[in-house]
């Protein structure tokens, strides 16, 4: 008996369609059925870039003609930030399913408005937070399960690169619009870091160096998740690549040495512990994209629920949003 398949449609022609279109066309639990582009002939660029030979895949010059494509049943959304939310509830209200790229929204309401219509639907949405599918993390989980270091006391998480003159773009709109580091890749360092504590943090204190277009360069705070347990993020798009977590217990640490895999990236955990053990493991390369891609249509299939769920979405956001919050208003924001 063949697999079942998730049809899905891509809405936009975006440079991370790189990574997720052939995750999609990898996956053998889905198919493509379409991409779509406001601009003329990008999606059948796109088409002819990333899937090469694959003809059956339309290429549409309109969001909407994807929405109601009728064998569409789960999009893609790829879209700038401050897009994420109003396309969202569109394809909910076409009833497809949505894997939207981080940030799901910009504002927890937004997140509600996306969860009380997914629900009213019957669809299911999903933040795409891709290195969460990594089986690295299940691994630095199975440590921390172990007891090897204790109880958690702190964690770091530490996100840069150099952003290259192409991409500056990114940092023309202000935070309030959904530019800059913290939209961008200070929602993987705090959501990482949550992974750790799971619970809300009590208070944020954030510090942010903007451009003039009022979007942060870089970003650096700390979530208090109270009685001295601390959890710190920095990430900037004007420092050497840096993508690593650490987490230190009562009993020693372990350290995720690069958390957003690319293509030919070794993934490396470490951790040692107070009686002098120290270990360092390899494991197999993974693609996370494929990873996500093949649970959420597995999930979708079964209907089984996602593995990240809207509330952790509604967390993420709440958390930047204080940060956003602390970084302008220079004080300590209380959750
Ligand atoms: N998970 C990850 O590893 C990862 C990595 C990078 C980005 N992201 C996220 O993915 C989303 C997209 O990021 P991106 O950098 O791939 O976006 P991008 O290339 O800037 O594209 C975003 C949207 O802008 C439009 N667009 C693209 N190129 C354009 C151009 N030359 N002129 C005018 N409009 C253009 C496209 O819509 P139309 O096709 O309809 O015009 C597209 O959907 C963001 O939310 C980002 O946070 C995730």
């Amino acid at each position: 008996m063949s697999q079942a398949k998730l049809k899905w449609g891509i809405l936009g022609a975006a440079r991370i369609n790189e990574r997720l279109l052939p995750a999609i066309l990898n996956s053998d639990n889905a198919e493509l059925i379409a991409i779509a582009s406001r601009r003329p002939g990008a999606s059948a660029e796109t088409l002819a870039k990333y899937a090469p030979g694959h003809s059956q895949i339309a290429a549409l010059d309109s969001l909407d003609a994807l929405l109601q494509h009728p064998e569409v049943e789960a999009v893609y959304l790829p879209m700038a930030n401050r897009e994420h939310s109003e396309w969202a509830l569109k394809a909910i209200a076409a009833g497809k399913h949505v894997l939207c790229e981080k940030p799901l929204a910009l504002s927890t309401a937004d997140i509600d408005a996306i969860a009380t219509a997914a629900q009213q639907k019957g669809v299911t949405v999903m933040e795409g937070f891709m290195y969460r599918f990594h089986p690295q993390h299940a691994k630095v989980m199975e440590i921390i399960q172990s007891g090897a270091i204790g109880e958690i006391r702190s964690a770091r998480a530490s996100f840069s690169f150099m952003m290259r003159p192409a991409r500056m773009y990114r940092l023309e709109e202000p935070v309030e619009n959904g530019g800059g580091a913290m939209w961008d890749i200070g929602c993987y360092a705090i959501h990482s870091l949550r992974l750790f504590f799971q619970e809300l943090p009590q208070a944020v204190t954030c510090l942010s160096h903007y451009v003039t277009s009022g979007a942060d360069l870089a970003s650096s705070g700390v979530l208090d998740f109270g009685e001295g347990r601390f959890a710190q993020f920095d990430f900037s798009f004007s420092r050497a690549r840096r993508c690593e977590y650490e987490i230190i217990g009562t009993q020693g640490g372990i350290k995720c040495h690069t958390v957003w895999q690319l293509p030919g990236d070794v993934p490396v955990i470490s951790w040692w512990s107070e009686d002098g053990q120290q270990h360092e493991q390899r494991l197999p390369a993974s693609n996370h994209f494929e990873l996500e891609v093949a649970h959420f249509s597995d999930a979708v299939l079964k209907g089984q629920p996602v593995a990240l769920s809207l509330n952790d979405a509604r967390d993420n956001c709440q958390i930047i949003n204080a940060a956003l919050q602390s970084a302008r208003e220079g004080k300590r924001i209380i959750l």
